[in-house]
């Protein structure tokens, strides 16, 4: 399927777009000619960051406004084509020791976004950033869609939430929702300055000082890394597609355990400190998922999507933009 002219001249909004990932699409999206704003809050501890937007400054539109303000809402929402639902808490230890700000973000204003949209834009396309995590510890690997749902943490349920209002904003009212299912998401203008929202920004950032990567526990999870450019891939296909009301996992080819990811990352980066194996702290441990590997084959199947970027030349890519970048990434650890 080919979208490359589907956003030109297009109004697009990505909440949370200084995050992480909305500011890889907002990148995709400027070289695709569509005129895009940025909601962000710029909620302390969180991925917003504006080196993200270096290179792309003057041709995007910044509002710095926070989706739990139902009134900021009602002037945006009118005015756009697409909507790329990025705007998050993503830490989920932080879920469990804030669990109400994690309802009011993940949740609360995510119904009240998208009761926005429903009031005063029907027509918009929405793609909301879902994750695997609300599948809990799996029966089975590979994970698809109809693996049962058990989180293991508040983050999980909310986030849960939000997808199923999403999908029931499409089943009741017509609105026109995708939601996708991500993993653990590598790549430039990832927060670095703490682990908490996931440990490959964790594993990188020693690498990168020369320090020990710690891992909990023997090493022997097993996690996919997607990395973000397929991603944002992901994203313009679902939201060019007529995939409406419906979930897409999407992951990598393969799962690594994390022993493994932690030698790459420290091979790519010249790190000759060694990996260190520490005891699972408990509270960690007990919202911890285990192994996990995506089953991405519906998203094949159905908007041709498949990831291309391997680990390791996906890893190299990465730490050279922080080589070149480091200190608009790093910052007190916390
Ligand atoms: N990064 C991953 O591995 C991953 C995995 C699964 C799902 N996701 C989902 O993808 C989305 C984006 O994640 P990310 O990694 O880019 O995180 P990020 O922290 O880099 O970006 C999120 C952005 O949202 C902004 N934000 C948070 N609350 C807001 C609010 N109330 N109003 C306005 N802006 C707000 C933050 O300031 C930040 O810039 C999240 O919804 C997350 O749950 C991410």
């Amino acid at each position: 399927m080919d979208y490359f002219s589907r956003f030109a001249n297009k109004s697009v909004l990505i909440t949370g777009g200084l995050g992480f990932i909305g500011s890889n699409l907002a990148h995709r999206l400027v070289e695709l000619k569509a005129r895009v704003t940025l909601l962000d809050s710029m909620v302390p501890d969180h991925g917003g960051n504006l080196h993200n937007l270096d290179g792309i400054q003057d041709a995007v539109t910044v509002n710095f406004s926070d989706v739990r303000d139902p009134h900021a809402l009602r002037y945006l929402i009118p005015n756009f084509d697409f909507l790329f639902n990025m705007a998050g808490q993503v830490s989920h230890r932080d879920s469990m020791e804030k669990p109400l700000i994690d309802l009011e973000i993940n949740v609360a204003s995510q119904l009240s976004l998208l009761e926005s949209c429903r009031r005063l834009n029907p027509e918009i396309r929405i793609v909301f950033a879902s994750t695997r995590q609300f599948y809990g510890r799996v029966k089975h690997l590979p994970v698809s869609e109809e693996h049962p749902i058990s989180p293991t943490d508040v983050n999980g349920v909310n986030k849960m939430a939000a997808e199923w209002y999403h999908l029931i904003y499409h089943n009741v009212y017509g609105l026109r929702t995708t939601a996708l299912r991500l993993s653990n998401i590598y790549g430039p203008r990832q927060l670095l300055r703490h682990s908490r929202q996931g440990f490959i920004s964790g594993f990188i950032r020693l690498a990168l000082q020369g320090r020990s990567i710690q891992i909990y526990g023997d090493g022997n999870q097993l996690r996919d890394l997607t990395h973000v450019d397929d991603v944002v891939d992901a994203f313009l296909r679902a939201a060019s597609a007529g995939a409406v009301g419906k979930v897409y996992n999407v992951g990598a080819n393969q799962a690594y355990r994390l022993s493994e990811i932690a030698d790459t990352v420290n091979e790519v980066a010249g790190n000759k400190s060694p990996v260190e194996f520490v005891p699972f702290p408990e509270e960690y441990k007990k919202i911890d998922i285990g192994d996990f590997a995506t089953d991405f084959s519906k998203i094949c199947r159905e908007l041709s999507w498949f990831p291309k970027m391997e680990l390791r030349p996906g890893l190299g890519q990465t730490i050279n933009f922080y080589r070149k970048n480091l200190e608009h990434y790093l910052g007190p650890e916390q």
